[in-house]
């Protein structure tokens, strides 16, 4: 197949495909990606959630670490060096499908060094070309990528159709989202389709309204002179990402929870203890992960709507 049509054909195959990337760690990329996929799936999209990470904490908050079909990366290891099919664990939660990461992922950067050696920049196709058969199934993926690896965000940057980067308003988030801009532009030359989805403010306080302007900038001088960055954010709460992972449970679950928990002092008065207990900030954050999800569908849906009104332009015009 000529170059062009292959590349036509990929676009299309992996439209709905984001990847969250930073190169700096702890900026919120597991978070999101999971709760991004959950709010997806629990709205009735039918979404697969890819885990590129040796941690695997994606396990951790959605609870099925060494759960039956969590093979810690061997599956996801397979389908990208072309060993095998990409097979993922379906059902994790409702329209929610998942590609395990884990230690069997250890490998995989010594295995995409030579491979680059061998094949140049296009072995970093390697990634879309697992997931090419499986993601017209689906209404979205959500690729979650490691931190500190420039190799396995670079296997995103060539699979994705966007992205979408959490930052931390410190220098180091900030950093990690200006060395991702600089190789977008060379992911680009493999991967046309890819475009910038936006840029999540995460863990940071709900007033800190003159820190978002400050990173507003930061954010336009790293990407040329836009700003991409959503309006939603995500707020800081410790107690809540701990109840997250703690109980294998999303923002949005834990809401359920939260609304469904006894009042404490219920709680006393019948004799009992009354445990760890879900903190009421839980329905916030839920609510910060909701917009966040509307504002990705809305950018989505007119990035898309867009394409289609300059697709016809160009048809009328032959
Ligand atoms: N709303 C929140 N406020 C503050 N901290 C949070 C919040 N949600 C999650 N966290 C914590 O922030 C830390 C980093 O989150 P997360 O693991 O999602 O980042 P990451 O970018 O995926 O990190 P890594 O690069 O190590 O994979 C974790 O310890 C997590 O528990
Ligand atoms: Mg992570």
């Amino acid at each position: 197949m000529a170059k062009h049509a292959e590349e036509v054909e990929r676009t299309a195959a992996l439209s709905r495909t984001i990847a969250l990337v930073n190169d700096k760690g702890g900026v919120g990329k597991t978070t999101l990606a999971v709760n991004l996929a959950g709010q997806l799936s629990a709205a009735g999209f039918s979404c697969l959630l890819v885990d590129l990470n040796r941690q695997a904490n994606i396990a951790r908050d959605l609870g099925y670490r060494d759960a039956a079909g969590d093979d810690h990366g061997r599956n996801l290891f397979d389908a990208i060096s072309g060993r095998g099919v990409l097979e993922p664990v379906p059902g994790v939660r409702p329209g929610l499908d998942v590609a395990p990461g884990g230690n069997e992922l250890d490998d995989l950067v010594s295995h995409m060094v030579g491979r680059m050696g061998r094949e140049g920049l296009d072995a970093n196709l390697a990634l879309g070309n697992a997931l090419m058969p499986l993601a017209p199934n689906y209404d979205f993926v959500i690729i979650d990528s490691p931190p500190e690896a420039t190799i396995l965000v670079d296997l995103c940057l060539y699979a994705a159709r966007w992205i979408l980067i959490p930052t931390r308003s410190d220098e180091a988030g900030l950093d990690g989202m200006a060395s991702v801009a600089k190789r977008f532009t060379v992911a680009k030359q493999y991967n046309p389709g890819l475009s910038l989805l936006g840029a999540v403010l995460f863990g940071t306080g709900v007033r800190s309204t003159s820190i978002h302007e400050e990173v507003r900038e930061h954010i336009a001088q790293a990407f040329g002179g836009q700003s991409p960055l959503f309006s939603a954010f995500i707020r800081f709460s410790e107690k809540t990402a701990q109840d997250g992972r703690r109980l294998g449970r999303l923002a949005h679950e834990l809401e359920e929870d939260l609304a469904a928990q006894p009042a404490w002092w219920k709680v006393l008065r019948e004799g009992k203890r009354p445990g760890s207990r879900i903190s009421a900030t839980a329905a916030s954050v839920a609510g910060d992960y909701r917009d966040l999800a509307l504002e990705v569908l809305t950018v989505l849906r007119e990035a898309e709507e867009q394409e289609i009104a300059e697709a016809e332009t160009v048809k009328g015009a032959q």
